[in-house]
């Protein structure tokens, strides 16, 4: 990619992932956040973009909109800024197929799990729960099925016992903090890509649980 690799971020509450990405392209002159969108107008990663002169959208849903309503207008916030790359960093909606179609290979998430485990909500506790002795997050490209996409890159944390499910997810924050901006800078290389539901880095198909360096 010769010109910077335009980022538009989603977000719906605190932004530490925007963060942590904003700070990555700092660094990084390959990539640049271009705008940021929210569906809350009280999302205090809003105030994260103000902060570094990003411009920033709100579109918050109508009562009684549908899905596809929503998302058409998501869309046309999101085309304004012409990006390459759209990087959903807690963004709590769910997205019609339609719409994820419209981005595939361009558009990527991140999870609290190790995917394929715990897809949706609660992950942590679901974690705690199951006496899991590891648990992390995973970057992913988005696909229609929620959660579901091929994964880019995990990280693991080990899961104390008795800990508490807020407490393990701070250090699980912690790790997406370090991964996410790292795939941002892959994709702004043009050296990750997606080819029929597969992930590739560098041209090499990545493991279905994340890039793992020999
Ligand atoms: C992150 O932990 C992210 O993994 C999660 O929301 C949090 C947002 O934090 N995303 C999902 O649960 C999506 N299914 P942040 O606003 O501080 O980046």
């Amino acid at each position: 990619m010769s010109q910077s690799c335009r980022v538009v971020v989603l977000i719906s509450g605190a932004g530490g992932n925007l963060q942590a990405i904003i700070d990555g392209c700092d660094d990084n002159v390959n990539a640049d956040v271009v705008g940021v969108i929210s569906n809350k107008p009280d999302a205090y990663g809003l105030i994260r973009a103000h902060h570094s002169e990003i411009d920033t959208s709100c579109v918050i849903a109508y009562k009684n909109e549908s899905r596809s309503e929503y998302d058409a207008r998501l869309l046309a916030a999101i085309d304004k800024y012409q990006p390459d790359l759209i990087v959903l960093a807690g963004f709590m909606r769910i997205l019609t197929d339609e719409f994820v179609s419209r981005f595939l290979g361009k558009m990527i998430n991140i999870h609290p799990s190790l995917l394929p485990k715990y897809t949706g909500l609660n992950t942590h506790q679901r974690a705690i729960d199951a006496g899991d002795s590891e648990h992390g997050a995973s970057v992913h490209f988005v696909i229609p099925e929620l959660d579901s996409g091929s994964v880019i890159l995990q990280a693991k944390v080990p899961v104390y016992p008795g800990e508490d499910a807020s407490v393990l997810a701070e250090r699980v924050h912690e790790q997406e903090h370090a991964i996410y901006p790292l795939v941002v800078k892959w994709f702004s290389l043009g050296r990750l890509t997606m080819t029929d539901g597969n992930a590739f880095l560098d041209g090499e198909l990545i493991d279905p649980s994340g890039f793992a360096p020999d």
